[in-house]
């Protein structure tokens, strides 16, 4: 079958969707993106994917898109057509073309946002072999911009770290911006001791992110004691369990940090609570 996308108003067949070379996100990386994940046919924490795309297209003063109002619509259109049981649905918007290349944003009021959406089919993801098994991280420098709470499209550090991950055999990367983990690659990062889920507290230095959001309060809802501080990787080492999330992943456990088996290398009991109730929890919202 093939998958139909949604550029700027049409779905169309994949091969037939165009964007302009002079796009500002191609140019410049000057666009923002949202991945809400599918389960069952419905869309997980959609409204708070939403507000996040505001929030992004706000603070770096790019128009909203006409089609603001129909994302819903056009989430849920996606998910038809394709026939998506379980997945995501990518959504990007950038600060359009105005058929050239300059540093300077255009005039908003004759360069229009473009919008492009797709779908990405992942039957079964909800039981993702590496939440049985774990996952390993490493550690690497963050050396990202310093709006991480902006959702961009600029991934390409992102990507290199998942490039030192797979090279040095790990599943994943987690930063460190003096001497603290900010976050994962593409997650936000957990460590748990006695007891205690300790992430690092919100600010620009990461994402802010959905499913951490609904993490931490399914977290407290269910009497668990989360404190959100800084913490270094020898701690992640010494910690009994770890864990990240993300849209993409849900509760993920991590077993292994720069090579150092955390506890006797099985995804912690807490990490697996908070990926059931998550999971349970979310569904019940779903739309
Ligand atoms: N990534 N931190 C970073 C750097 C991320 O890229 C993401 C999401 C998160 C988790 O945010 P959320 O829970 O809202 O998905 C944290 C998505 C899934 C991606 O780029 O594919």
């Amino acid at each position: 079958m093939t998958r139909t996308v949604y550029v700027n108003g049409d779905y169309l067949p994949e091969h037939e969707a165009k964007v302009s070379i002079f796009d500002r996100a191609f140019l410049m990386g000057d666009g923002v993106y949202e991945v809400t994940s599918v389960l069952g046919g419905k869309l997980i924490d959609f409204d708070g994917h939403l507000k996040r795309l505001e929030r992004s297209l706000n603070e770096l003063d790019m128009p909203h898109p006409a089609a603001m109002g129909d994302l819903l619509e056009i989430h849920r259109e996606l998910v038809r057509v394709n026939e998506i049981t379980d997945g995501m649905v990518y959504l990007q918007v950038t600060r359009g073309s105005d058929g050239d290349r300059d540093f300077v944003f255009p005039n908003p009021e004759t360069t229009a946002p473009t919008v492009v959406l797709f779908t990405q089919s992942k039957p079964g993801m909800a039981k993702a072999p590496m939440a049985d098994k774990g996952m390993s991280v490493i550690s690497v420098d963050d050396l990202r911009w310093g709006r991480r709470d902006i959702k961009t499209v600029q991934l390409l550090y992102p990507s290199m770290c998942k490039m030192m991950a797979k090279k040095a055999g790990a599943d994943d990367a987690w930063l460190v911006q003096d001497g603290f983990v900010t976050e994962g690659s593409s997650n936000n990062a957990y460590i748990v001791k006695d007891g205690k889920i300790i992430t690092r507290e919100l600010s620009n230095d990461i994402l802010h992110g959905i499913t951490r959001a609904a993490v931490l309060r399914f977290a407290a809802e269910a009497q668990m004691e989360v404190v959100e501080r800084n913490f270094t990787i020898d701690e992640a080492k010494d910690a009994d369990e770890a864990f990240i999330t993300s849209a993409s992943t849900f509760v993920m456990p991590v077993v292994k940090v720069d090579g150092e088996t955390l506890g006797d290398g099985t995804p912690g009991r807490v990490a697996k609570r908070l990926r059931e109730i998550y999971l349970d929890e979310s569904l019940k919202t779903a739309i």
